[in-house]
């Protein structure tokens, strides 16, 4: 691994206190370009723009995908990665899907563990605070046949972040608009998946709402994700999750939200769930929370849910009824090393750089 250090590090700009998503980078990013059938040398580097030509083949054919993951520190200044090698399955299963080359472990985890120790400083400490770490491989050669490229460039570089919304969410069942669909690469984190949201989201934007969820495209009757997260519905006691399928992606949230669900005795049932059944639970009270999950937001609760031209409205729940707050707290208090790891889930960034 090639480490070129920043002389001028930016840390002296950040302000804990004010953080928005995903405008401020970290001092350092890691670079690794693929040509003649196998990739180059790991650099990390001072963070910083690279020239390009607009004929740049992820621009034209959209052949990238990323991922989204996040570093915590606890109150000794230790800084923990949360289950990374989810993250690099996913990584390699998007790239498989896209005709793009899988990244080593090397490459990935050697990558992260290097970068992340480097800008360690850029980790805040404190409630709903993490550095969102984006990985990401896209097509870099520069060519306008609609083809595999022949090059590509794999990089990471993380943004300090705090909670994602602050506020619960209302939600519009989409009737019309899919995000995925069966063949598809639903099931990858394809860059073009979100690209293709923004316009739905827009329209239920102006009809009041801030995320759509995404129904299955050949009926739309199915509750599939909600805007970037995966979906979750309690009614009673028992909590409901759409299957992962070709159309849904595999959160890593998600799977922490039912394991942790199942631990502490919850009835988790994984398998289609029908916006009708949804709709009825709201009519006869048994509808006791609905939520979303993700790395970025970890978890949000709605607050209405759009069915057609109806708004139904959901009860708030408090910290100590909320099975989405509860578990939410689950799941942070693992990642920030506040609790014990039963699951192994927590990765220690070394301190060796
Ligand atoms: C994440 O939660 O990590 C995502 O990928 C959503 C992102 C588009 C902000």
């Amino acid at each position: 691994m090639i480490i070129e250090r920043t002389a001028n590090s930016r840390i002296g700009e950040l302000d804990p206190k004010n953080i928005t998503f995903g405008n401020m980078f970290s001092d350092h990013m890691l670079i690794c370009e693929y040509e003649n059938g196998s990739w180059g040398d790991v650099k990390i580097m001072p963070y910083g723009p690279l020239s390009f030509s607009p004929a740049i083949m992820v621009a034209h054919y959209g052949q990238g995908a990323f991922e989204g993951m996040k570093a915590y520190k606890d109150k000794d200044d230790n800084v923990f990665l949360f289950r990374p090698y989810k993250n690099f399955e996913r990584m390699n299963k998007s790239a498989v899907r896209l005709a793009m080359p899988e990244v080593t472990e090397e490459m990935f985890i050697g990558g992260l563990q290097t970068i992340i120790d480097i800008d360690r400083d850029w980790v805040p400490f404190g409630d709903g605070m993490s550095l969102y770490i984006r990985p990401v491989i896209f097509a870099s050669e520069e060519a306008l046949k609609a083809r595999v490229a022949n090059k590509y460039m794999f990089s990471i570089m993380a943004t300090p972040a705090k909670a994602y919304y602050s506020e619960p969410v209302a939600v519009k069942v989409s009737d019309h608009f899919s995000r995925a669909a069966n063949g598809g690469v639903g099931y990858a984190k394809a860059a073009g998946n979100y690209g293709g949201s923004f316009y739905p989201t827009m329209m239920a934007q102006e009809e009041g709402y801030d995320q759509i969820i995404w129904t299955d495209d050949a009926t739309h009757t199915l509750f599939e994700e909600c805007g970037t997260m995966n979906v979750f519905v309690r009614i009673n006691d028992t909590v409901y999750t759409p299957k992962t399928s070709e159309r849904i992606l595999d959160g890593v949230t998600r799977d922490s939200f039912i394991q942790l669900a199942k631990h502490k005795g919850i009835e988790v049932i994984i398998g289609d769930l029908k916006v009708e059944d949804v709709y009825k639970a709201h009519k006869d009270g048994s509808l006791k929370e609905a939520w979303g999950v993700g790395t970025a937001v970890v978890t949000t609760q709605f607050k209405a849910i759009g069915y057609g031209d109806e708004r139904l409205a959901l009860p708030q729940l408090d910290a100590e009824d909320s099975y989405a707050l509860q578990l939410k707290k689950a799941l942070v208090d693992i990642q920030t090393n506040q609790a014990e790891d039963p699951f192994g889930w927590r990765v220690l960034v070394e301190r060796k750089n």
